[in-house]
């Protein structure tokens, strides 16, 4: 016997049934939609060399330097659980040569995301990330349709009203450099009111500052020199037409100055989806934008490229929270509930419930394996479950080959030959979930 009972690790969050059902509700969504644009799916490994998050990430950052899992492999070899999708989606397209001559890809892959962040609601160690990543188009029109997809993602969610579309430029990574050197000399000149933290990014990466919730040093940033007054041209052209674009459309964003996002391979384009609605506190729900200057970074030919990701926990909270109805996901499955009286049948009950997922491949069928011959007890059972029809099988029915069926839903109940039960079903089913029969 153990001693201690063997808990879930830190910020390894697992997910019940009922809350499986959401999850897999709005898997599906989203996948919708992803088809609707073409979006093709690329299945991805969890672990890849440690010098691709590097690479891409780059050095100076919190999730390279503080966050990822990294072990030595057996052959010595230093390996990352990922701790996002980009880094290796790219790699991989570049190694399987998707990317050659700048073809056009839209991509989307889902999984498991590791980074060793402090837990907290909605901030976990191993979390769900499901990404989209673009490449081969220089956009702003592809920024546009990213923001569109994910727009008709909230819309089919039914969460539009509870999240806000924050939206930047960033520039390019020399415009990036000027801006960076300015924001230097202003911190410098306002050391005095900085944090450790600020202290310690100030000239490695100063651009995560804008990022602070330290209020004081926000109130100091409203005067700091502002990214968008160092913006490259065509930057600013890209960033002003995407705007345009937006406002046409009817999207409605805000633009954040400050918003400049945790991973350095971005350039123009990054946008945040947010929500006030989880704990009050403001969590973002997806996240992405251009990284241009990636591909070729790792080795691939010049390709401009997009790409956004959406965390799955955060937003089954958000779902879960503004539609309750969907609690009874898990409860409204069961299709057929069958039971047999005595064991002497249960093989017949068995062969049975084979016979009827062979002929309606759709069947929700579950058999009740427990040993009462209780009638009453057992219907209560079925109806606990929200079983739609109950097939009993007792001794006297396997002799005669019949089957007593009762539909919970109509309450009618009868005797009918085990070759009927499949014409019984299927019009049963139809007529109380379609309406016709
Ligand atoms: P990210 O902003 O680091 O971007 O993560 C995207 C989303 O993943 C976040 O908005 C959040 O919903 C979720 N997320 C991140 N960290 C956690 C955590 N510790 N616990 C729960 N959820 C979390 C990226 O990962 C980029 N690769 C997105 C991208 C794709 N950019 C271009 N292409």
């Amino acid at each position: 016997m153990l001693k201690d009972r063997i808990q879930a690790i830190r910020g390894m969050k697992y997910f019940l049934p009922s809350q499986s059902v959401i999850w897999r509700h709005i898997e599906e969504i989203i996948i919708q939609v992803l088809n609707s644009y073409c979006y093709q799916e690329i299945k991805l490994p969890l672990i890849e060399d440690t010098s691709l998050f590097h690479h891409a990430i780059g050095q100076i950052n919190d999730v390279v330097e503080k966050e990822m899992y990294t072990f030595k492999s057996r052959n010595g070899q230093s390996l990352t659980l990922r701790p996002e999708g980009t880094a290796g989606c790219v790699r991989a397209a570049i190694e399987a040569g998707l990317l050659y001559k700048n073809q056009e890809q839209r991509l989307w892959y889902s999984g498991p995301m590791f980074r060793y962040e402090r837990p907290q609601k909605g901030r976990y160690r191993q979390f769900h990330q499901i990404g989209v990543e673009v490449f081969g188009l220089p956009g702003p029109n592809i920024d546009i349709e990213l923001i569109l997809l994910t727009a008709r993602w909230w819309r089919k969610l039914g969460i539009m009203n509870y999240i806000d579309l924050k939206l930047n430029s960033i520039g390019s990574f020399r415009a990036r450099n000027r801006y960076k050197t300015a924001l230097i000399s202003f911190l410098e000149s306002n050391q005095n009111i900085l944090d450790e933290n600020s202290k310690q990014r100030m000239y490695t990466n100063p651009l995560r500052i804008l990022d602070t919730k330290n209020v004081r040093i926000r109130r100091i940033l409203n005067q700091a020199p502002t990214l968008h007054e160092y913006l490259d041209e065509e930057s600013q052209d890209h960033f002003t037409e995407l705007c345009k674009l937006l406002d046409l459309i009817g999207i409605n964003y805000t633009i954040d100055p400050f918003l400049v996002r945790g991973l350095d391979y971005y350039n123009r384009t990054v946008f945040e989806w947010v929500t006030n609605d989880i704990e009050g506190t403001q969590l973002t729900l997806c996240a992405g934008g251009r990284y241009d200057g990636l591909v070729e970074q790792l080795g691939g030919s010049p390709t401009p490229s997009i790409g956004l990701a959406v965390g799955m926990e955060r937003l089954v909270m958000l779902v879960n929270l503004k539609h309750t109805e969907l609690n009874i996901l898990d409860k409204q499955n069961i299709d057929v509930y069958l039971i047999y009286l005595v064991r002497d049948v249960q093989k017949e009950a068995i062969i049975f419930s084979e016979h009827l997922r062979e002929c309606i491949p759709n069947i929700k069928l579950i058999i009740n394996y427990g040993q009462s011959n209780n009638l009453k007890k057992l219907f209560s059972q079925a109806s606990k479950k929200y079983a739609h029809i109950v097939l009993v099988l007792g001794k006297p029915e396997v002799a005669t080959d019949d089957v007593i069926i009762k539909n919970l839903y109509t309450k009618q109940n009868q005797i009918i030959k085990k070759k009927d039960v499949v014409r019984f079903i299927l019009n049963g089913l139809k007529k109380e979930t379609y309406g016709t029969t």
